[in-house]
C-alpha cells in the first residue's frame, strides 16, 4: 500500500461540549419552527425556553433535542405540544388584588369620561384575568361602554377563556382575592355554580371578544384606551419586549393606560419616556401626549 492511500484517523477541528451541542440543537429547532409554522421563538428569554424545551423533550421520550426537528416539520400535532409547553398559563382571578385596587382607584376614575372604552388585553390565558376586569368595570358602571379584546397565542387556551367555566374548588381562594381587590358586591353573584364547577355569567361575556394574536409577529389594535400585560414580558428577552412595548405605545390612544403589574417594568425600556407613571408598585403607566 502507498503512503497516500492508507487509512488516517481523522482529525475533528472543534470538540463540541454538551452545551455547545444544546444550544445548536435548540437553534436549529427554533429556525425549523419559524419555517414552517411562522413562530419565531428566537426571542425567549433563554433559561426560561431552554427549560421549557427540555421538558418538552422529557414527555416526548425522544433522545434529544435534534429529534424534535422531523417531528416538528412533519406533525403539527407535535408542534401543537410544543406550543403548549412554551406557553405557561398560570393565572387566577384577581390574581395580585392590589393591582386590581389601583386600576379602578387611578383609572377608571378617568375612564368614565368616555363614552365607548377600547381595552385590550394581551396574553389572557384562559381568561380569569378578564373576567375579573369585566367584574370591576360592572362594579364601576362601565361595562357596558366597553369593548375587551382579550387575546392569546394559544388557541387551547383561548377555547377554555370563551367558555368561561373554571373549577369550583378554586372559588374559596377567587373570593378572597376579589375581597381585597376591593370587590363591591358579593363573589357568587358573578357565575352559577353546578357540578363542582362555576360558570361565569353570560352578561360579562358580552363585551368580551377573545381573540387568537401573536405578539411577536401580529399588528397592533388601534385606538385602545387601556393595554393589560400581565405575566407575559417575563418570557421575553429584551429586543422582543422592546418590540412589544412599542406594538402597544401604537396601539394606545393619547393619555391611554398601559398596565404591567408588579413583574414587568418599563424602566429599562426604550418606552421609558414615552410615558408617566402613574402606580409605581403596580406599574401602571399613562401615555404621554405630545400633542
Ligand atoms: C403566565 S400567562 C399570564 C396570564 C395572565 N395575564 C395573568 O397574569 O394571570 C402568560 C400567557 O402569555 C401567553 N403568551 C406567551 N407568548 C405569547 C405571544 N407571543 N403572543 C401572545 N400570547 C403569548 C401564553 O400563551 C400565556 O397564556
Amino acid at each position: 500500500m502507498t503512503p497516500s492511500t492508507q487509512a488516517k484517523p481523522q482529525v475533528y477541528s472543534h470538540r463540541p461540549n454538551e452545551d455547545e451541542v444544546m444550544a445548536l440543537e435548540i437553534k436549529l429547532l427554533l429556525q425549523a419552527i419559524a419555517f414552517r409554522y411562522d413562530y419565531d421563538f428566537s426571542h425567549y428569554a433563554q433559561a426560561s425556553l431552554t427549560r421549557r424545551i427540555n421538558n418538552c423533550l422529557k414527555k416526548s421520550q425522544l433522545n434529544n433535542i435534534a429529534e424534535m426537528i422531523p417531528k416538528v416539520l412533519h406533525q403539527p400535532e407535535f408542534f401543537e405540544l410544543f406550543l403548549k409547553e412554551m406557553s405557561v398559563t398560570v393565572t387566577e382571578m384577581f390574581r395580585d388584588p392590589k393591582v386590581f385596587k389601583e386600576l379602578r382607584n387611578k383609572v377608571f376614575t378617568q375612564l368614565k369620561t368616555y363614552s365607548r372604552i377600547n381595552i385590550w388585553h394581551a396574553g389572557c390565558a384562559t381568561g380569569e384575568e378578564v373576567y375579573s376586569l369585566a367584574i370591576m368595570l360592572k362594579e364601576e358602571g362601565l361595562l357596558h361602554r366597553c369593548q375587551i379584546y382579550a387575546t392569546d397565542f394559544n388557541n387551547q387556551s383561548l377555547k377554555v377563556a370563551e367558555q368561561g367555566i373554571y373549577k369550583a374548588e378554586k372559588i374559596s381562594e377567587y373570593t378572597h382575592n376579589y375581597q381585597l381587590a376591593g370587590g363591591k358586591a358579593s363573589f357568587a353573584d358573578y357565575y352559577q355554580a353546578k357540578h363542582g364547577y362555576a360558570k361565569i355569567h353570560n352578561d360579562l361575556k358580552e363585551h368580551i371578544t377573545f381573540a387568537h394574536h401573536n405578539l411577536i409577529k401580529d399588528q397592533c389594535f388601534a385606538q385602545m384606551h387601556l393595554i393589560i400585560c400581565r405575566n407575559v414580558l417575563i418570557y421575553f428577552d429584551k429586543t422582543l419586549q422592546n418590540n412589544v412595548l412599542s406594538l402597544f405605545n401604537q396601539s394606545l390612544l393619547h393619555r391611554g393606560y398601559l398596565l404591567l403589574g408588579d413583574k414587568e417594568s418599563l424602566e429599562f425600556s426604550k418606552q421609558k419616556n414615552n410615558f408617566d407613571t402613574i402606580a409605581k408598585d403596580q406599574r401602571i403607566y399613562q401615555k404621554i401626549s405630545y400633542e
